[in-house]
């Protein structure tokens, strides 16, 4: 097993840190494993000039997966696109082409008074949301920031999606479902957007090859308003690049805390980039007091889908499982009746856990 770490910025070197000794425990000596390290972001800035070093890009094609922390410096928003530190993920999530987003929003029973939604809403939840991740606002040309022809500056990006773009992804979402619930919800904005009445379009023909699985639109209005009044009614939630963004981080207090949410980018083949879905979060950074369990459960998930080790993804799940259930909490989701504890006692403990 190749893994290129990709640790980056604030508390993504503090989480990534955890997932790398939970994987070294999980797996042992069962199987040999490469780690490479490499800067990226403003760790790539500061080392090599450049958000997505050269080196650091071959690092993660000559990978056979990549675990990935997080990226951003706080006014980060203010430097020139291509020097951002959040340029260097978007270069290679589109250059390894992973179109593929899985943010699994999964509640664990510990956690029900963690989260701001009432129990009743939120027990038992377990939804995949899936995010179409090389294309829409993020990649679409023309943009940028020039003179219009009144002379006044205008700011432009262009929403733009191909029909075999959509295609691949709705494939994507009606298999998953497959081995889930069989209900695919699809989100868009078709009321509005030509890019999106395609996407409408598109989704709804392919659906037709799967008749075992129930699709529903929605407006993405309304789909942001039932997560919050129903979450337990979706099962796989499909959309572009931009609402699953938004989408997802909203999914992330239903499971008590975006320290918790962990992702997989998947392209056509088993390698693929695994990461937290939170950022940088440069407010708590230095501090270990970051909630390392969203990159724990990202390392889980690259053991299952770029290292076909199930087993090996289930133990770390269940350790996780059990660390919550013995009290444990990072600041994020402590209340009471737990122990909060910090980044690294909280990895101590699930690499512990495994041994049980
Ligand atoms: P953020 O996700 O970094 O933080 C949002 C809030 O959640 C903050 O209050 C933070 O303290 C908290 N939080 C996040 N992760 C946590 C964890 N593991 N444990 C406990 N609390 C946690 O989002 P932001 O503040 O909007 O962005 C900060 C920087 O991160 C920006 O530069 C942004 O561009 C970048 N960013 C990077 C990624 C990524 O690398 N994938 C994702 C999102 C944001
Ligand atoms: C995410 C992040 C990234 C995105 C940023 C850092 C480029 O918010 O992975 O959710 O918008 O995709
Ligand atoms: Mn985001």
């Amino acid at each position: 097993m190749k893994i290129a770490v990709l640790a980056g910025d604030g508390i993504g070197r503090e989480v990534t840190a955890e997932a790398v000794k939970v994987l070294r425990a999980a797996v042992g000596r069962t199987r040999p494993m490469e780690l490479v390290e490499a800067p990226i972001g403003q760790a790539g800035v500061d080392l090599a000039g450049d958000p997505l070093p050269p080196a650091t890009l071959q690092a993660a094609r000559d990978a056979d997966a990549i675990l990935f922390g997080s990226v951003g410096i706080p006014g980060d928003e203010a430097i020139p696109y291509g020097m951002r530190p959040g340029a260097s993920l978007l270069r290679l999530r589109k250059d390894l082409d992973l179109f593929a987003n899985f943010r699994p929003a999964f509640l664990f029973p510990e956690l029900v008074a963690a989260s701001t939604l009432k129990r009743e809403v939120v027990e038992g939840l377990d939804l995949m949301i899936l995010r179409e991740l090389t294309g829409d606002l993020y990649f679409g040309e023309p943009r940028g920031i020039a003179p219009n022809a009144a002379g006044a500056m205008e700011g432009f990006n262009t929403m733009r999606y191909s029909e075999p773009e959509i295609e691949r992804i709705a494939h994507v979402a009606f298999r998953a479902a497959r081995g889930r619930r069989s209900k695919v919800c699809s989100v868009d904005k078709a009321n509005v957007l030509e890019t999106m009445q395609l996407w409408r379009t598109v989704v709804t023909r392919v659906g037709r090859e799967y008749p075992d699985v129930e699709l529903r639109h929605l407006f993405v209005d309304a789909a942001v308003m039932l997560l919050m009044k129903e979450p337990k009614s979706f099962d796989v939630m499909v959309m572009g690049n931009v609402f699953g963004d938004i989408l997802s981080d909203a999914a992330a207090m239903l499971t008590g805390s975006i320290g918790m949410l962990p992702s997989a980018s998947l392209g056509a083949g088993r390698k693929g980039l695994y990461e937290p879905v939170h950022g940088s979060a440069p407010d708590i950074a230095g501090r270990d007091i970051a909630n390392p369990l969203a990159a724990i459960l990202s390392a889980a998930m690259m053991l299952r889908h770029s290292f076909d080790d199930e087993a090996t993804a289930a133990r770390i799940h269940g350790a996780v499982g059990r660390v919550l259930r013995e009290g444990l909490r990072t600041a994020d989701i402590h209340g009471p009746g737990t122990t909060q504890v910090g980044t690294r006692t909280m990895g101590d403990a699930v690499v512990e856990a495994l041994k049980t």
